[in-house]
């Protein structure tokens, strides 16, 4: 859904899939970073790599299908009977770095493909989340326009909490349709900008506790890795 080279984009997937081992079940994130993780894992499934995913969203789902990774529903995951999810692999539109010395992950924002709400359930469940990215991701501060998925009966009022709380909401528009995006799970999406976000974790519980929304993408304390594909190789920042 943005920039960066798509070498950039398959160095980054292909290092996270190798992380996953025999046994696992794997959440599988959405946009165009993910899909190379996908397609290496259905790869290493061919080979006799004994693995599941979780799918994050329709398009995920598809390409696993196409991948030929076997795949089960978040319900039965995470249930009580659940085998849980070893390990989501997942893009992100902006990823929060720390320079020099200390290169650590911090909070992400996403969304660009509106599919936020179910990968955060799914993210949040993994026993580690693997973030796959290209360097026009990385920032010191998150700067970007915030996703902000609502009911639609709540638009006007999520908008006005919006203003509240600093930032311009715009109702997402599809391209190749007359109207609002509508996400999987039929509702609408806000990009709403606050400019540079100094306190991603105050504007997140802001956003999550006012009625109407039903999920934003501020991810914050949930990456554990990060994969940055380069024009030479992969480079990983923990947490
Ligand atoms: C989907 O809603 C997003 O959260 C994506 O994970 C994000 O937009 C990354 O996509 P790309 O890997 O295509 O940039």
């Amino acid at each position: 859904t943005s920039g960066g080279s798509d070498a950039m984009k398959r160095r980054a997937g292909e290092s996270a899939a190798e992380a996953v081992t025999d046994g696992d079940v794997v959440g599988l994130g959405t946009g165009s970073t993910a899909a190379h993780a996908i397609r290496r894992i259905g790869d290493r499934v061919d080979a006799g790599l004994d693995a599941r995913g979780v799918p994050t969203s329709f398009a995920s789902r598809e390409l696993a299908r196409d991948a030929g990774v076997p795949c089960l529903g978040l319900p039965e995951a995470v249930g009580p009977d659940g085998p849980g999810i070893d390990v989501a692999i997942d893009g992100a539109d902006r990823v929060a770095i720390g320079r020099g010395d200390d290169p650590a992950v911090g909070p992400l924002i996403k969304g660009g493909g509106a599919a936020h709400a179910r990968e955060k359930l799914v993210d949040a469940a993994a026993d580690r989340f693997l973030v796959v990215a290209d360097p026009s991701k990385e920032t010191p501060v998150l700067d970007r326009s915030v996703p902000v998925e609502v009911l639609p009966a709540g638009r006007s009022a999520v908008a006005e909490a919006v203003r509240a709380a600093g930032g311009e909401p715009t109702l997402r528009r599809a391209e190749r349709k007359d109207g609002p995006v509508v996400t999987d799970n039929g509702n609408l999406v806000f990009d709403a900008s606050f400019g540079e976000i100094d306190d991603p974790a105050s504007l997140a519980t802001t956003l999550s506790t006012t009625p109407g929304v039903v999920e934003h993408g501020l991810f914050v304390g949930l990456a554990d890795e990060v994969h940055v594909g380069t024009a030479s190789g992969v480079r990983v920042a923990r947490r």
